[in-house]
């Protein structure tokens, strides 16, 4: 039999793409801004997302996200669940995800490849761009609401873009969640001098330079008190802030505004009670990559970050993964079919009629 109709992918588990080096948030950030460079010139395709919530209240759901990047001839879909209740009612994660990745000459797969590692260094790498520009860069201290898988991916993030950090304090709802957070820290930045706020977040957040929220929380636990002049604030969660943060900050930047504005948001939830306008929204991240709005501009300024999260950018980051992991030798060559179905020497035998 030839192998002319053979069609086979690499299967990528999340270690397999540890183990090839895909834990690099630079690799992460490069890949997010190219394609979002990418996209404003029309060179991404990005169809709208489905969305099946299983239940209102919790907002348990199921999402599926394609993206095609020209370029690359590469056409992937995230098929990513998020169950909130997850962690307190099971103890485990609230988020995960695979990804298939598709070329787009004959249309066959390239890779099925985890998803969750991506989509929460997606996450961490728009964060760790915005800090690029938005970050003071001497910045010595991070501090977090939140010490769950986004705060964790977020550290790293945050190291990359401000390698000048030192202190890292934390406060999450429970103290041994702050425990778990520095105790699987610690040993990825052993130079790092960590502080657990025994659930105080203003302990853990009055002065910090660098503010992170990411939480399940619907609140406004960050007060605007607590923001010295000068901070950057990354804002990953829904509602986590009063609205005060965002009035204070002279800068205010988003991944996609337009897109922002109709969710949920603490932004989301200030537009729409009218606290907020159009013109209050200093950016979109992508026109501060292309040089064509500014970042940082002194050392006094306040900035405000909130991504909802652009789903070609998680496409983008799998491909380089998928390309780095291959390079690597890392993966299984699956095969998805030997030869075409009425091909198959034995299809008398196998068919039921
Ligand atoms: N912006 C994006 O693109 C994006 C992407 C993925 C996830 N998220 C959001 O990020 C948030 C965090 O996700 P995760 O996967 O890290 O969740 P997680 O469940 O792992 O962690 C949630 C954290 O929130 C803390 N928390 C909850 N209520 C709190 C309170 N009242 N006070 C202080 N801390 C509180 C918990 O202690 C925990 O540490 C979620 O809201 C999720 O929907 C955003």
């Amino acid at each position: 039999m030839s192998d002319k109709h053979r069609i086979e992918c690499l299967y990528l588990s999340q270690e397999d793409l540890l183990r090839a080096g895909c834990l690099d948030l630079r690799l992460a950030m490069d890949a997010a801004e190219r394609a979002m460079l990418a996209y404003r010139d029309g060179k991404i395709l990005f169809p709208e997302k489905v969305v099946q919530i299983f239940d209102d209240a919790t907002q348990e759901r199921i999402n599926c996200l394609p993206a095609t990047l020209l370029p690359e001839k590469v056409c992937g879909v995230k098929w990513v669940s998020v169950f909130p209740p997850n962690p307190e009612k099971y103890g485990v994660q609230n988020l995960s995800a695979v990804i298939v990745l598709s070329e787009i000459e004959k249309g066959f797969p390239l890779a099925f490849m985890d998803g969750t590692l991506c989509s929460n260094m997606r996450v961490g790498a728009m964060g760790g761009i915005a800090a690029k520009h938005f970050a003071r860069q001497d910045s010595s201290s991070i501090a977090f609401i939140g010490a769950g898988e986004q705060a964790k991916m977020h550290l790293i993030a945050m190291k990359a873009a401000v390698p000048t950090i030192e202190e890292c304090r934390v406060s999450a709802k429970y103290e041994h969640e702050e425990a778990q957070f520095v105790d699987e820290m610690t040993p990825l930045f052993p130079e790092l001098r960590f502080l657990s706020a025994g659930t105080d977040p203003e302990k853990a957040m009055s002065g910090a330079d660098i503010l992170v929220t990411a939480t399940s929380a619907q609140a406004p636990l960050l007060k605007a008190a607590w923001m010295k002049p000068g901070t950057f604030y990354s804002h990953i969660g829904g509602w986590e802030d009063e609205y005060a943060v965002a009035e204070q900050c002279e800068k205010i930047v988003c991944d996609d505004w337009e897109t922002v504005k109709h969710r949920t948001q603490t932004l989301s939830r200030m537009y729409k009670d009218g606290a907020l306008k159009d013109e209050d929204i200093h950016a979109d991240l992508v026109e501060v990559v292309a040089g064509e709005k500014s970042g940082r501009q002194n050392d006094e300024e306040r900035a405000y970050f909130n991504a909802v999260g652009l789903a070609y950018v998680d496409v983008a980051i799998a491909h380089a993964m998928y390309l780095r992991a291959l390079e690597a030798g890392q993966g299984q060559t699956v095969g998805i079919q030997e030869t075409m179905i009425f091909q198959h020497e034995q299809l008398a035998d196998w068919i039921r009629i």
